[in-house]
């Protein structure tokens, strides 16, 4: 196999490597910031949405109880999971693709009731009470998401007045919501998750497209370098070779004796030009002699 050939087949997986590993470093990388995004923007979400909640509880709550007659229920005005659920729902107006969701295996509110990956963080986070928070990624309904998920324990006998028996429950709700699914939920029982879904296809296929242009752009460039490199190697290693090996031949047989051989580079070629032009000497030396 000649210089040229070998010297090709060398650059070429030598590139695609490089080429490869570039692409997919840049994929990694592109992917890993928006991910990292992703994460930062769900738990300011979340860290806002839990003030939310801390406002409702210590502030609204108690002037509601006092000011809303007894065994009535609004629930926009009197449960803290409908101001954030309402609350997300206008965020989502001007943020769309966001997803918050208190889901739960027992809901009072059937659009509550959790899917199954939302059942499995639920498994979890029963199985293991150490764990206070959930992070990942997830594709639902063909988006792909970031989520972060924290389990929603029944920590308070007060729960219980809404979500126990239905006998117990305000009036006004269990008109709202029925009095079939939602209640006989159990004290210190965790049976619900609360969920926030950020969309991050977007980012995902920014990632992609970066890591293509980087791909593109370098192939460009590694054309570029190996065409120069090798016109570099033809005319610089390949031709005077071939040419040296023209001349050594002639030489060998005693031809064309008296033309000296070009010695045009000061780089091992031109030594090697030196060499065969004191064979060349030598050679005529010994066959004038003779
Ligand atoms: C004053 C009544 C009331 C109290 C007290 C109450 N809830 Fe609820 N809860 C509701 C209502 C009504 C809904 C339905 C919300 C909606 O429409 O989104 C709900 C919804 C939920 C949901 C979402 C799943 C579902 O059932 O739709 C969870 C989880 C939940 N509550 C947990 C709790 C926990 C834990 C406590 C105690 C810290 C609690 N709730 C106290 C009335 C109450």
């Amino acid at each position: 196999m000649g210089i040229r050939v070998r010297f090709l087949i060398m650059m070429g997986i030598l590139s695609l490597l490089a080429l490869i590993a570039l692409g997919w470093s840049s994929y990694e990388f592109s992917r890993r910031a928006a991910m990292d995004e992703a994460k930062n923007k769900a738990e300011i979400i979340f860290k806002y949405l839990m003030a939310q909640r801390q406002f409702y509880k210590k502030d609204q709550s108690p002037l509601i109880s006092e000011l809303v007659e007894k065994d009535r229920f609004y629930p926009s005005l009197m449960s803290g999971f409908v101001a954030t659920r309402k609350t997300f729902d206008y965020f989502t107006n001007t943020m769309p693709g966001f997803v918050l969701k208190y889901a739960s295996t027992n809901p009072l509110l059937e659009s509550n009731r959790a899917d199954n990956n939302e059942l499995k963080m639920i498994k979890s986070f029963k199985t293991t009470p150490s764990m206070k928070e959930m992070q990942g990624t997830m594709t639902k309904n063909g988006i792909d998401f970031f989520y972060h998920a924290i389990p929603m324990k029944v920590d308070n006998k007060k729960c219980l007045n809404c979500h126990g028996d239905p006998a117990d429950a305000p009036k006004d709700q269990v008109e709202i919501y029925g009095s079939t699914q939602g209640y006989n939920w159990k004290m210190g029982e965790i049976a619900s998750t609360l969920v926030i879904y950020i969309p991050i296809s977007g980012a995902i296929a920014q990632a992609k497209q970066s890591a293509l242009i980087l791909l593109g752009i370098g192939a460009g460039g590694l054309l570029f370098t190996m065409f120069f490199i090798g016109i570099w190697l033809e005319k610089g290693v390949v031709e005077p070779l071939e040419k040296l090996n023209e001349r050594t031949g002639e030489i060998s047989l005693g031809k064309n004796l008296d033309q000296p051989v070009p010695i045009k580079s000061k780089d091992e070629i031109g030594s090697l030009a030196r060499a065969i032009d004191r064979l060349r000497i030598s050679v005529a030396r010994m066959l004038t002699r003779r």
